[in-house]
């Protein structure tokens, strides 16, 4: 029988009721500066378990301090970071969905403002710091960056173990998933692209030595979550920059091929966010599928995938999975707008069997 946007899928031994996937998305909302999830995260994360998600991602969750991208991200750098993400992660589960959460660290891309405050580097004198990167050239903002250090061998080594202890604490805190955020123009994906990486060691140069961080990542992360837990990398597929050396699909699908083996099961595919030069070909519906297609089709091992951008509409996800496009419709923007899209989708499709709308609900059904 052909899957649908409502059939269930497993990943060793957790169940995931539907296709339909929040994903991460910073908010910015983090009170103290300190990192600790706030009533924000409890009811925005939980209103999309609430309204029929298969999967609810915690935006970027940073390993190390140093690693958010604005000073209201949250992190989970510490055993307090863990407790108050605990509660979200039971709520989400207490209603059917499964909760998970990207580990991320922003390298070169740390210490800036919030977008409603400019998206500006964040200055030393003004509550920012230095960031860190795979080699020391900044973030090229058109002006005034943050100071950008080469980590050193013993420093990539503390990155690999703050997502280890990242993962352990996710675990914990009761997680069922951990997605490992090598997209974007973040740190591991600045170890990924020929244009932030200049390194001569064992970090840099060779494919294989580009990808060697996220391969350790990959294996600490799989450790900690344990065999029956699933574990997700989001990469960007393309640098979608043309006339230097960079990151590109070609790359993408050895590298997914590389993760699987090291235990990764899905790979989230987006794009982009690693240089201002950037030409992104076009934007719309599923824009990054194919994408997501190529790395379905040609990797050797039988990773699954995930599609995000641009889906906001119920048949449009489904025809994804319908199709046998992806394995997992990833929504952004579109559960912004609306908390309940799998319900509404499931009204819109005729599908009013394949969700649970919760018993306070019902009658607004
Ligand atoms: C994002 N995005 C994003 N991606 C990510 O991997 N980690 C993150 O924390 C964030 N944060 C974030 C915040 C906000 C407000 C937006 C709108 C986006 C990217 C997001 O997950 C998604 O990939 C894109 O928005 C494209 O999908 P949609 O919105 O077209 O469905």
């Amino acid at each position: 029988m052909t899957d649908d946007v409502f059939s269930p899928l497993a990943i060793r031994e957790t169940t995931i009721r539907n296709r339909f996937t929040l994903s991460p998305m910073c908010q910015y909302s983090v009170e103290e500066r300190d990192g600790l999830a706030t009533d924000w995260h409890r009811v925005h994360l939980g209103s999309r378990a609430v309204g029929g998600a298969g999967v609810v991602l915690t935006e970027a969750t940073a390993v190390e301090e140093r690693g958010r991208i604005t000073p209201e991200d949250l992190g989970i750098w510490s055993d307090a970071h863990r407790d108050a993400l605990a509660p979200v992660a039971e709520f989400v589960k207490s209603q059917g969905a499964t909760p998970g959460i990207q580990l991320a660290h922003a390298g070169r891309k740390a210490s800036k403002t919030r977008p409603w405050d400019g998206s500006e580097p964040l200055q030393l004198d003004d509550g920012g710091w230095e960031t860190v990167a795979p080699s020391a050239v900044p973030y090229p903002y058109d002006e005034d960056p943050p100071v950008t250090t080469r980590l050193d061998a013993a420093g990539i080594a503390d990155v690999v173990d703050s997502f280890r202890a990242g993962a352990r604490r996710a675990r914990e805190a009761g997680f069922e998933i951990a997605e490992i955020h090598a997209a974007h123009g973040y740190l591991l994906h600045e170890f990924l692209s020929p244009i932030t990486n200049h390194r001569d060691d064992e970090y840099g140069g060779s494919f294989r030595n580009r990808t060697r961080i996220v391969r350790e990542i990959t294996e600490a992360v799989r450790d900690e979550m344990g065999d029956g837990r699933p574990v997700f990398v989001r990469i960007s597929a393309t640098d979608w920059v043309d006339d230097r050396d960079s990151w590109d699909i070609e790359q993408s699908v050895r590298l997914a091929d590389d993760l699987s083996e090291l235990g990764a099961d899905l790979i989230d595919v987006s794009s982009g966010g690693i240089h201002p030069d950037q030409t992104v070909d076009w934007v719309g519906p599923n824009y990054q599928l194919r994408f997501a297609e190529r790395i379905r089709n040609e990797c050797d091992t039988d990773v699954k995938v995930g599609t995000v951008g641009g889906i906001t509409a119920a048949e449009q996800a489904d025809a994804i999975i319908r199709n046998d496009r992806a394995d997992l419709a990833v929504v952004g923007r579109k559960f912004l707008e609306d908390p309940h899209f799998p319900l509404h989708a499931a009204v819109e499709l005729g599908r009013e069997d394949a969700v649970d709308v919760p018993v306070q609900y019902q009658r607004g059904f």
